[in-house]
């Protein structure tokens, strides 16, 4: 599974991408706000800085204007994405940037018949929101595992980018029911590492290691 790293903050992009973790980096409207940068400058610092795919995310409603954003966006670097709406105007965006030969990521997908519809339209990313279905008491991984189920069926080449990410728990089921992708906050990502019995069993090894009196270097 790729890891995406679902910020605009580029200090903690650097840090995992220092350790080789990041395969690509989403953004969203609300990301820039929080990050206080200007979209265009920020983007050309992020896609310069990762190999992978970029998600950038149109602001317009109708699909001519999202049309003309999506390649101001793409216009900023080789591997930027294209980020669309799942609506109508967005799908007809999608196609049509896609056919121009543009990376296009359908965001806001809350169903698998959306995401069938933005296959159809040629979408190189399909974005379900897995924790804010959740959030409302829907099974957020269990439209995960239907549009793998359906893309398989098909051999359809869209990928599954899971998205809404907040825990570690999200992250593994993701894995395991077989999504393309996940983007998650760089905490959730730093939080995998993490294990109680790992802390403890260091800590009685170090414990032991001192007792030696022993050095390594
Ligand atoms: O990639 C989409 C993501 O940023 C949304 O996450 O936690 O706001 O639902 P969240």
């Amino acid at each position: 599974m790729k890891f995406f790293v679902d910020t605009a903050e580029i200090e903690a992009i650097a840090e995992l991408n220092e350790l080789g973790m990041v395969d690509g980096v989403t953004t969203n409207p609300s990301l820039i706000l929080k990050s206080g940068r200007d979209i265009l400058e920020v983007t050309k610092e992020i896609a310069d800085l990762v190999d992978g795919p970029v998600s950038a995310e149109v602001v317009a409603t109708e699909a001519d204007a999202m049309i003309e954003e999506g390649r101001k966006l793409a216009g900023i670097a080789e591997n930027i994405a294209v980020k669309v709406p799942l609506t109508w105007a967005g799908l007809k965006a999608c196609n049509v940037l896609t056919n121009e030969g543009r990376m296009v990521n359908v965001t806001l997908c809350f169903s698998a018949n959306q995401a069938l519809l933005a296959a159809k339209a040629g979408a190189t990313f399909i974005s379900p929101f897995i924790g804010r279905l959740d959030d409302i008491n829907l099974d957020g991984m269990e439209l995960i595992a239907d549009i793998r189920t359906i893309y398989d069926n098909y051999d359809f080449q869209t990928e599954i980018l899971a998205a809404s990410i907040r825990s570690v728990n999200h992250a593994f089921q993701c894995a395991h029911v077989g999504s393309d992708v996940m983007t998650a906050p760089p905490k959730v990502i730093k939080a995998m590492a993490e294990h109680p019995l790992t802390d403890k069993g260091l800590e009685a090894f170090l414990a032991d290691w001192e007792k030696t009196g022993q050095k390594i270097l």
